[in-house]
């Protein structure tokens, strides 16, 4: 028996990085994980590789249609729903506040904010009608302490630590689990893209990154899964409203 034989979990942004490694992590454990991403072609190969096990659903996590409609297809296919990740998430434009657009704010707030309301709000009756289950947020340890950079995102992933709170509060007597996970860097598709942005040498700026964790290097994509599988698992039946930080150190100066 695995940790997580019987569940069905879906991930949103399942298609590459955290959440890709989310996916492989939570099926190895057992469960039937739905895949949830605009990235047709790779959620599909992903989902193909993990054969009866995933399926993929094409969803824009900023759109509440799509979202509830990937939801109620998780369910007709897998007979219920057990754990939601919301993990999918965008850095935005790397400009100082004053230079920065209302609708450039308002996108990373849709994908980042929005997106953990629509899949909390339209999660829990499936999770009421397994008889509780577990939501993980990813928030991100800018989400705990501040960086003069990427002003939506840090304000993006500092709402995700509190609506954590606020759900976990609301619906501990449904025996509905919500936790957030506060990454460090992590070498995912994201950062790499981000690195590029700055300009200048990318392998001493990924040098430089890592080096901002006492540990010396940024994460792996499954440094965050394993958190993952264990606030899906019935092992953290104890753990909500907590914040699980997986970060090298990062914010313990
Ligand atoms: N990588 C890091 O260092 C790091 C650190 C802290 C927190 N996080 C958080 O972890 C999560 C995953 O990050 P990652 O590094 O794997 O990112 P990534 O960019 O490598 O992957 C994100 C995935 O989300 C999908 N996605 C983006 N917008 C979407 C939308 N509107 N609808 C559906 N899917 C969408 C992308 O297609 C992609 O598959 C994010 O919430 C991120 O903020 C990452």
């Amino acid at each position: 028996m695995g940790r997580l034989s019987g569940k069905v979990a879906l991930v949103t942004g399942g298609a590459l990085g955290i959440g890709a490694a989310c996916v492989t992590r939570m099926i190895e454990a057992g469960a039937k994980v739905a895949i949830v991403d605009l990235h047709d072609g790779t959620g599909q190969a992903l989902a193909r590789q993990h054969g009866g096990n995933a399926r993929y659903f094409h969803a824009d996590v900023s759109v509440e249609a799509e979202v509830a409609a990937a939801i109620a297809g998780t369910v007709e296919a897998f007979g219920r729903l057990d754990v939601l990740v919301n993990n999918a998430g965008i850095t935005g434009p790397n400009k100082p506040t004053h230079e920065l657009t209302e609708a450039e704010w308002d996108r990373v707030q849709a994908v980042n904010v929005k997106s953990v309301f629509f899949g909390t709000k339209h999660a829990i009756a499936p999770l009421r009608a397994a008889g509780g289950g577990s939501i993980i947020n990813l928030s991100s340890i800018y989400g705990l302490v501040g960086a003069p950079d990427l002003p939506p995102y840090h304000a993006s992933k500092g709402a995700v630590r509190l609506m954590s709170k606020t759900d976990a509060l609301l619906y501990a007597a449904d025996r509905i689990r919500v936790n957030s996970i506060h990454p460090g860097f992590i070498w995912t598709p994201m950062v790499e893209q981000h690195i590029a942005s700055m300009g200048g040498d990318p392998e001493q700026h990924r040098r430089d990154t890592g080096a901002l964790h006492p540990l010396g290097h940024m994460g792996d994509a499954d440094d965050i899964a394993w958190g993952v599988v264990y606030l899906a698992c019935d092992e953290s039946k104890f753990v909500t409203g907590s914040e699980l930080v997986i970060d090298g150190g990062y914010t313990c100066r």
